[in-house]
């Protein structure tokens, strides 16, 4: 039995985690692209049809339900992938909603009218594409008025990230934190909406300072899965767990190893 998990590289994994410290007995199929990431400086078709294509691939190999542990295929591909209609007795969720009904503080899957919520001035730090989607601004406006929101897209921290220089990924996240505070001096929460920037987590929040409450998705997509498989069982899928890449795999698992402090071991998709 396993829940299928896909992100375009290594930034999946911080929600994978996440959901196996939640669920320790579901097992989970990891899939990352690694051969096509990253994919936030892709257009809108690009991303669909890799997205597509993974989720596919997982669903394959016997799983039912599949999250996209990825910000930018949640922006530009789920809906489409939706809308097209999925095949009997599979799912595929995204990632944007927990995290919005959790700055909102609503209850999972609450659909009132949107209403005032205490949080008035949101940073958003996510790829260029989830920027350009406009996404996560729609989905927040069904729930939230009066919520003003500053979207920094932050170019290059993903591929410093994947190629393990977290040097310049620091260096990266005070600039786009810098350029943002340029924008919106006092933000009260930020969003990192990118499965990623949680491997930054700390960076953004020297950066940005003690004041300003940092949303990263993790506990949250994993708290709402829990939710779901108790409500949907039969999602639980079948097949093993494991992790799968479209790219090298020695190179993936290292540097999937140096992230997560335990041995992971990929295997090619
Ligand atoms: N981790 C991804 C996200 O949440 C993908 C980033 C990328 O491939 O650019 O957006």
């Amino acid at each position: 039995m396993a829940v299928g998990i896909f992100d375009s590289g290594l930034g999946g994994l911080t929600v994978l985690d996440a959901a196996r410290e939640r669920l320790p007995d579901v097992e989970f199929l990891y899939y990352a692209d690694s051969a096509h990431a990253p994919y936030g400086v892709r257009d809108a078709d690009d991303i669909y049809a890799l997205t597509k294509a993974a989720v596919e691939a997982l669903w394959d190999r016997g799983c039912n339900l599949v999250i996209l542990a990825c910000n930018t295929a949640s922006a530009a591909a789920l809906r489409r992938i939706q809308e097209a209609g999925v095949p009997p007795g599979k799912r595929v969720l995204g990632v944007f909603v927990p995290l919005i009904e959790a700055m909102t503080e609503r209850q999972w899957g609450d659909n009132s009218p949107p209403r005032e919520v205490e949080v008035k001035h949101v940073a958003l730090f996510a790829t260029p594409a989830t920027v350009a989607s406009r996404a996560f601004q729609r989905e927040l406006a069904f729930r939230a008025i009066g919520v003003d929101v500053e979207a920094q897209a932050c170019g290059g921290v993903v591929d410093a990230i994947e190629d393990g220089d977290m040097i310049l990924a620091e260096a990266m996240v005070r600039s786009h934190v810098d350029a943002l505070r340029r924008k919106m001096p006092e933000p009260e929460a930020a969003i990192l909406g990118c499965t990623h920037y949680p491997l930054m987590e700390k960076q953004f929040q020297d950066a940005l300072g003690a004041d300003v409450k940092v949303y990263s998705q993790g506990s949250l997509v994993a708290a709402s899965l829990a939710d779901y498989l108790t409500r949907h069982p039969d999602m639980l899928g079948e097949g093993d767990g494991g992790f799968l890449t479209t790219g090298d795999p020695r190179r993936v698992s290292d540097r999937a190893t140096q992230f997560l402090r335990r041995e992971i071991c990929f295997t090619a998709a």
